[in-house]
């Protein structure tokens, strides 16, 4: 698939989702879960009950693979970029730790996404947090702004991974980092997962080699490039995914077949630095 087919895709996938909980309150598809309701998705991926009933409802869609705020170490006064902030539940849990003398700053390239962040802000009243439109790719965000760099399965999502990390390196102030969740690979995914649009959303097929990964954040200038947590992908959700039903559905897929892909996708944290 070429690079601008593929973010059309993604566009159009992620704005029928933000759609699709704006309607009704029915469990949402998720990009790492399934069609679980999206609490219990997110509490199998690290968010406690305290950090869920503390941001706005709406803003949590179960679409994340980890919890990086709760390893970001994020103080009062700090100002924090959130790389594909979705409805912004990682916004409002950072905002929260950076206080009203901090800044959170989320950028995202589905307007149907930016739009339901900020009305979540406007419900929970948060004055510390922004929502910008735009690409990884392209920074809406100026040179040496930001003190640490959060994001939440998303950059499997987008086919120039490096030019992100470079993007990331050039908005962070020197000594600033970066604390990433995401999916990576084990092992390379068989053609009829990496051909399947529905499989790329679902954040299977843009997926790359865990090395691959590390060695790209490395190669934008990164320092103490280190993997925080590895999980399995949960099979248990994945058999419940829409991307998954899709592929065993339209494609016939045998479950032995896919249970076989889960084995070759990871979760990870990783941290990165950027140098004084
Ligand atoms: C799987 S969702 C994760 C949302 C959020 N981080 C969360 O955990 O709830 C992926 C998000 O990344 C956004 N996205 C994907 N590719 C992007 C890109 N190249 N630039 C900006 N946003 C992107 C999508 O619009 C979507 O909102």
């Amino acid at each position: 698939m070429k690079q601008e087919k593929i973010k059309k895709a993604v566009r159009e996938g992620y704005a029928k989702i933000a759609k699709k909980e704006a309607s009704c309150c029915s469990p949402v598809k998720s990009c790492c879960g399934g069609d679980n309701p999206s609490e219990s998705i997110s509490k199998s991926i690290g968010y406690t009950d305290e950090e869920l009933k503390g941001v706005p409802e709406g803003a949590n869609l179960g679409l994340g693979c980890g919890n990086p705020v709760a390893l970001a170490s994020l103080k009062q006064g700090e100002i924090v970029l959130d790389l594909g902030s979705g409805p912004g539940l990682d916004c409002f849990l950072a905002a929260n730790k950076v206080g009203k003398t901090g800044k959170v700053v989320g950028v995202d390239m589905t307007p149907e996404m930016i739009e339901k962040a900020r009305e979540n802000a406007r419900k929970g009243k948060y004055g510390n947090v922004e929502f910008r439109l735009g690409e990884i790719e392209n920074l809406p965000v100026a040179d040496n702004f930001v003190n640490a760099v959060i994001s939440n399965c998303v950059i499997n999502l987008v086919p120039d991974k490096e030019r992100v990390f470079r993007e990331t390196f050039r908005v962070l102030k020197p000594g600033g980092r970066l604390m990433i969740s995401d999916l990576v690979l084990l092992k390379e995914l068989p053609d009829f997962i990496k051909n399947s649009v529905e499989a790329y959303i679902g954040c299977l097929s843009g997926a790359i080699m865990k090395d691959d990964y590390l060695n790209a954040i490395k190669a934008a200038g990164f320092r103490e490039v280190k993997i925080i947590d590895e999980t399995s992908f949960p099979i248990e959700l994945m058999a419940s995914d829409s991307t998954a039903k899709a592929l065993i559905e339209e494609m016939k897929i045998p479950m032995e077949k896919l249970k076989d892909v889960a084995r070759s996708v990871v979760s990870i944290k990783v941290q990165g630095i950027k140098p004084e």
